[in-house]
């Protein structure tokens, strides 16, 4: 998709569809349309008014002479954030997706309360919300007309202000960022929507090398054999039911300094989770093809970083595996060793993020990270705490959770803290183990996962991010699709942005 910034007028720049955005009080709302009714020079009838009156939730497409004009609600300016800017940009470029047109002008908010400099952060967001509003996974559909086929292939911003062509580098560069990092969040969801029998441990492995090869960072892919002499005994435990062989991936982008201690992203990478022996319901179970969310994630972050050109070291690491039954499944009962030597007593079989995620978390020791974060859709009790509108964080180093609940602020990309306190600790222990897979009833689900990975940390800061409720959806909502999100990627990279501007 190209996206660019166009200084001139309206009516030299060729656009199919024009989207203005219009806030709900009565006067800006009167002279926004004024402006849009001299830019389009044509007159907006006045039925289309009692069906649209800027509120945040509403859209109109209105055809006036040989213009197709949408509007998409704000609400009051008084409550204006990023986010009403990126879900009415959202929503009218869906409005546009189903139309016969090829170009799409964007008018950019500018708002007399926000300055110059912020008009950068405006361009990108809006560039963003088009570029996941306009997603859709459909080549698996054999006939044409089964698919979303969206024909727009451009999309200019435009400004009713010539004041703004003073900002036009800030505008160019929130649009270059802002479509690094759309584009890598949909490749994250490309990532997630295919299927397990098309991604696997070892064609995710393949497929994430080749696509390295044209980025600027490396990917290196332990196999069975190495995984074994690694004594990763987590991976391997929960591959073995499944005909599919376990990998494990380690992307390497180095930006900063050679001296510079890098940051490690590990995601949890489930090509499918039919919980194993403690097998799942089978409804819904289909959706367990995106479990491997969290390193899709990761590989979505790399893409992004690699091209935003981040001055800093990064290293990914993604444990992936298939967790099926079989005779040769680990079970219930069972009692393995991680990486670290530790030994775990399986209780279930279905809790198979946190010991692939072990084995990811005390291998991360050995690059001395400065900081540790892990993505991974670990449990349903995620979904029922909070809901989908937020992923759940947690960790040993409040620094490092603050920062990234920032970064989710910008990005709306948000996480919510939950504690580990050591009260819930004892909960994980076991009778004949270091340590259980489970906690003892179904209280506080989401905490065990955190509880359970935190005794398998090194000496770093640490965070976890619980993306269950996030990374799949069940429906669509503004900008995310129904099944896969890329939840953690617009997150995680803004982590990374925000910790290169400190250096
Ligand atoms: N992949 C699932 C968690 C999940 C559930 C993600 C629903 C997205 C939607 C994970 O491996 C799992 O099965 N967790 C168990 C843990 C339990 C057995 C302690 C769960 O949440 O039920
Ligand atoms: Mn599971
Ligand atoms: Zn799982």
């Amino acid at each position: 998709m190209k996206i660019t910034f166009e200084k001139s007028k309206i009516e030299k720049i060729g656009a199919d569809a024009c989207l203005f955005l219009c806030y709900q009080d009565k006067k800006l709302f009167s002279e926004e349309l004024n402006v849009i009714e001299n830019l389009m020079k044509c007159k907006i009838a006045k039925v289309s008014l009692e069906d649209f009156e800027g509120k945040p939730n509403q859209t109109v497409l209105v055809y006036s002479g040989d213009h197709r004009i949408i509007m998409s609600g704000l609400g009051y300016q008084n409550d204006l954030t990023f986010e009403r800017v990126r879900k009415a940009t959202a929503r009218g470029v869906k409005k546009a997706k189903n139309l016969k047109i090829r170009k799409l002008a964007i008018e950019i908010l500018q708002d007399q309360t926000l300055e110059g400099v912020e008009i950068e952060d405006v361009a990108r967001a809006q560039t963003i919300s088009s570029l996941l509003a306009l997603y859709s996974f459909d080549k698996y559909f054999t006939k044409k007309e089964n698919k979303e086929l969206s024909g727009i292939k451009e999309i200019v911003l435009f400004s009713q202000y010539n004041s703004l062509t003073k900002y036009s580098k800030e505008i160019e560069s929130g649009i270059k960022s802002g479509t690094i990092v759309g584009e890598a969040t949909n490749y994250a969801r490309d990532l997630g929507n295919e299927p397990s029998n098309i991604i696997y441990p070892e064609s995710f492995a393949d497929l994430v090398s080749k696509r390295s090869k044209s980025r600027k960072y490396t990917v290196e892919t332990l196999d069975k054999k190495a995984l074994t002499k690694l004594k990763m005994g987590g991976v391997l435990e929960v591959a073995r039911g499944s005909d599919r062989d376990p990998r494990f991936l380690i992307l390497k982008y180095s930006g900063g300094k050679r001296s510079d201690s890098p940051y490690v992203i590990v995601g949890k990478g489930v090509t499918f989770d039919s919980g194993g022996i403690s097998i799942k319901p089978a409804a819904g179970m289909g959706l367990m093809k995106v479990d491997m969310g969290g390193g899709a994630a990761v590989v979505g972050v790399f893409e992004a970083i690699s091209q935003l050109a981040l001055p800093i070291n990064v290293i990914g690491l993604i444990p992936m595996v298939e967790n099926m039954p079989s005779g040769n499944s680990f079970k219930p009962g069972d009692v393995i060793t991680a990486f670290n030597g530790m030994t775990i007593e399986v209780d279930n079989t279905d809790a198979e993020g946190r010991l692939i995620l072990a084995d990811a978390l005390s291998y991360a020791s050995k690059y001395k990270p400065k900081a540790v974060v892990d993505m991974a859709t670990l449990t349903g009790a995620s979904i029922i705490a909070i809901g989908s509108v937020a992923s759940i964080i947690m960790g040993n180093d409040d620094e490092l959770i603050d920062k990234l609940i920032e970064a989710g602020e910008q990005t709306y990309d948000r996480v919510w803290q939950l504690p580990l306190w050591e009260e819930y600790d004892r909960m994980i222990d076991s009778e004949i183990a270091d340590v259980k897979n489970t906690g003892q009833s179904r209280q506080a689900g989401t905490i065990m996962g955190g509880m359970f990975l935190k005794r398998f940390i090194g000496d770093y800061p640490w965070a976890h991010i619980d993306i269950a409720a996030t990374a799949m959806r069940d429906r669509e909502a503004d900008y995310d699709p129904k099944n896969a999100t890329g939840a953690g990627v617009r997150l995680v990279t803004q982590y990374l942005v925000n910790e290169s501007h400190k250096n």
